[in-house]
């Protein structure tokens, strides 16, 4: 299996509940190497800008206000099949859905208050790691 990157974004709700400690330990037990760290308050235009893809849904707006009402934790994170394996550790959207175990499960209280995000994909994984860590900060 090909090695991966896929951007963990601890969100508000996770760093307000001190989830932040936990969450990046369990980051470490599945064997991610964490390529880049960084803590940041999202500006309202970069909430927007990195959720661009779903501008047209009716929980837009929600989201956006949501993810930059607080700091949030953005980690590169590496290792084999990082992007199925990231969002297996995360378990499904809705965390009254994700299975026990998971970090939404343990974290996450509600669809959109749902503790942390994985990319979708190995080409999102990347571009969303670009999002918020330049080449040079990025452990090679
Ligand atoms: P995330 O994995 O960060 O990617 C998109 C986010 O949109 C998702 O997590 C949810 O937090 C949010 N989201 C998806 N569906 C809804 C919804 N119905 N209401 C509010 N937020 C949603």
């Amino acid at each position: 299996m090909a090695t991966q990157r896929t951007l963990c974004i601890i969100k508000p709700d996770a760093v307000e509940k001190g989830a932040t400690g936990q969450i990046l330990d369990r980051i470490q037990r599945e064997g991610f190497r964490v390529l880049g760290l960084r803590q940041l308050r999202l500006s309202r235009r970069q909430a927007e800008g990195f959720y661009a893809v779903h501008r047209e849904r009716p929980f837009f707006d929600e989201l956006c206000t949501f993810m930059s009402r607080g700091p949030v934790v953005v980690a590169a994170l590496e290792r084999d099949n990082a992007v199925e394996h990231w969002r297996r550790v995360i378990g499904a959207t809705d965390p009254a859905k994700a299975e026990a175990g998971t970090i939404r499960k343990q974290f996450g209280a509600s669809v959109g208050e749902n503790a942390v995000h994985g990319s979708d994909s190995e080409e999102n994984g990347r571009i969303e790691c670009a999002y918020f860590f330049a080449g040079v900060d990025l452990i090679g």
